[in-house]
C-alpha cells in the first residue's frame, strides 16, 4: 500500500489547521473524501442531473442506470444480492428503519437484546419501539475487554428474544464482535441478528453471506463517501417482513381514496421520495476506491498504526488507555488530570483533530469507569510520522494547559 500516493487523492489532507499541517485522527466520526468520489458526485450534477425511475428522457435513463449500478456495487462489496440493499440517509436511518419496520412483529412478551457499548442510533430506536409495543430492551453483559462473547449472549438469550442488535466494531473502544458466531446463537433461538456496521464496513472485509447475519447497516460518509447516504442490507425474506418507515412517492405501486396502499417490493419500498442519487453514486465510487486498495491491506495497515500509537502512548506515564488490545484503528484514552475536551482543544491548536466526550455512546461509562474520553481514530491515509507528532503534543503532560500559551 503506497500511503504517499493515496494521500494525494485526498484534498483535505493538504489543508492547514492553525497554521500547521492538518492531522486528522477523527476518522471514526467521518472520513475525508478522495477526488474520485468528489468527481463522481460532481459528474451527476453537471452531466446527467435527473430524478431516478420517473423520467422518460435520456439524462433520466443515465441517472437510472448509474443509480442501479451503484446499488450493484454496494451489494457486491458486502457479497449481497442487489435486491437485498436499500439506500437510506445513513446508518441511523437504517437502524431506525429496522426497528420501526419490525415493530408490528413485537409484543410485550418479546425482548430485544443490545449492549451498553452501542451508539445512540442502536439504542434509542429500540427504546421507542419498546414504548410503542411493550417489548423489553435488555442488555448482553460484556467481557472485561468490552466484547460480546458467545458465552455472555447465551447467558441472556431466550425464546423471548426476537432481535439482537449490536455493533460489529464499537465506536468508542473499537472492539470487533464475532458476529458470525453470535449469528449462529441467535438463529438457534429464531432471533434476528442486526449488525451495526458503521465502524466495520470501512475498515475490514465484510461478507454478509459468510457471516450469515440478518441485517447490516452502515453510512457512506464513514466509508470515504458522501454524507447523507447510507445502506440497509437485509436477507430478502426478512426485508419483505419489514414495514417501510417512510412513505411517499417512488415506493408504492398504488393507493386509493379508501386509504388502501400497495407497496412496491423491497428494496424499493424503503426508498420513499427523491433519493440521494449523487450520494449513492459517490458511495459506490468510494467502495470501488477501497476495493482497489484492498480491504485486507486497509485492515492490516490500520491495525498496525493503532499498535504503534498505543506503544507510543504507553511510554507516557500521563496517559491512561482504555482499549489497548482492540484490533482496529480506534484508541480511547485520557491525559492525567486533563478534561478530555480541554485536551481536544489543545490538540486542535496544534492542527490535530480528535474527538472528545461520550462519542454518542452514553451507556458506556460504568464499563469504562470514566465519563469522558479522548478518541483518536486512524485510517489508511494516516502515517506513523503523524503519530510521532501527536505524541510530542501529548508529552506536554503536567503543564498541558499551559501549553495553550506556548
Ligand atoms: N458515530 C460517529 C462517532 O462515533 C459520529 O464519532
Amino acid at each position: 500500500m503506497d500511503v504517499n500516493s493515496i494521500r494525494k487523492d485526498f484534498p483535505m489532507l493538504n489543508k492547514k489547521a492553525n497554521g500547521r499541517e492538518l492531522v486528522y485522527f477523527d476518522n471514526a466520526a467521518t472520513t475525508f473524501k478522495p477526488t474520485q468520489v468528489i468527481e463522481a458526485e460532481m459528474e451527476y450534477y453537471t452531466s446527467y442531473c435527473a430524478n431516478t425511475h420517473r423520467g422518460d428522457y435520456d439524462i433520466a435513463y443515465i441517472a437510472d442506470s448509474k443509480y442501479d449500478e451503484a446499488r450493484n456495487i454496494v451489494a457486491k462489496f458486502i457479497n449481497a444480492k442487489s435486491k437485498e440493499v436499500a439506500f437510506t440517509s445513513g446508518d441511523s436511518m437504517s437502524l431506525n428503519q429496522i426497528a420501526f419496520g419490525m415493530a408490528h412483529l413485537l409484543s410485550e412478551d418479546d425482548e430485544v437484546l443490545i449492549s451498553v457499548v452501542e451508539h445512540a442510533s442502536n439504542v434509542l430506536p429500540w427504546y421507542r419501539v419498546s414504548e410503542i409495543t411493550g417489548c423489553k430492551v435488555n442488555f448482553i453483559p460484556l467481557d472485561e475487554e468490552g466484547n460480546i462473547t458467545e458465552e455472555n449472549l447465551r447467558k441472556v438469550i431466550s425464546n423471548k428474544t426476537k432481535v439482537v442488535s449490536i455493533a460489529h466494531v464499537t465506536n468508542v473502544l473499537g472492539n470487533v464482535n464475532d458476529v458470525k458466531t453470535l449469528a449462529k446463537v441467535c438463529h438457534e433461538f429464531d432471533a434476528w441478528l442486526v449488525v451495526d456496521g458503521a465502524q466495520s464496513v470501512p475498515h475490514m472485509k465484510i461478507d454478509v453471506k459468510d457471516l450469515d447475519i440478518d441485517f447490516l447497516t452502515f453510512s457512506g460518509h464513514k466509508c470515504y463517501g458522501p454524507t447523507g447516504i447510507g445502506v440497509l442490507y437485509g436477507k430478502y425474506h426478512l426485508l419483505e417482513q419489514l414495514d417501510p418507515y417512510q412513505l411517499g412517492g417512488g415506493m408504492n405501486a398504488s393507493f386509493d381514496t379508501g386509504c388502501n396502499v400497495k407497496y412496491l417490493n423491497a428494496p424499493t419500498k424503503f426508498e420513499a421520495g427523491t433519493q440521494n442519487v449523487a450520494g449513492a453514486i459517490g458511495l459506490a465510487r468510494a467502495l470501488r476506491y477501497l476495493d482497489e486498495i484492498g480491504m485486507d491491506n486497509i485492515y492490516s495497515y490500520e491495525y498496525d498504526l493503532k499498535k504503534y500509537l498505543v506503544a507510543k502512548l504507553k511510554e507516557l506515564d500521563t496517559v491512561t488507555i482504555y482499549n489497548e488490545n482492540t484490533p482496529t484503528g480506534i484508541v480511547a484514552f485520557n491525559i492525567k488530570d486533563v478534561f478530555a475536551q480541554d485536551a481536544a482543544s489543545l490538540f486542535n491548536k496544534y492542527g490535530i483533530c480528535v474527538r472528545s466526550g461520550e462519542h454518542c455512546a452514553k451507556l458506556i461509562h460504568n464499563h469504562l469507569g470514566v465519563d469522558q474520553t479522548i478518541r483518536a481514530s486512524v485510517c489508511f491515509y494516516n502515517t506513523k510520522e503523524e503519530i510521532d507528532y501527536f505524541i510530542e503534543i501529548c508529552k506536554k503532560g503536567g503543564d498541558f494547559l499551559d501549553a495553550f500559551f506556548d
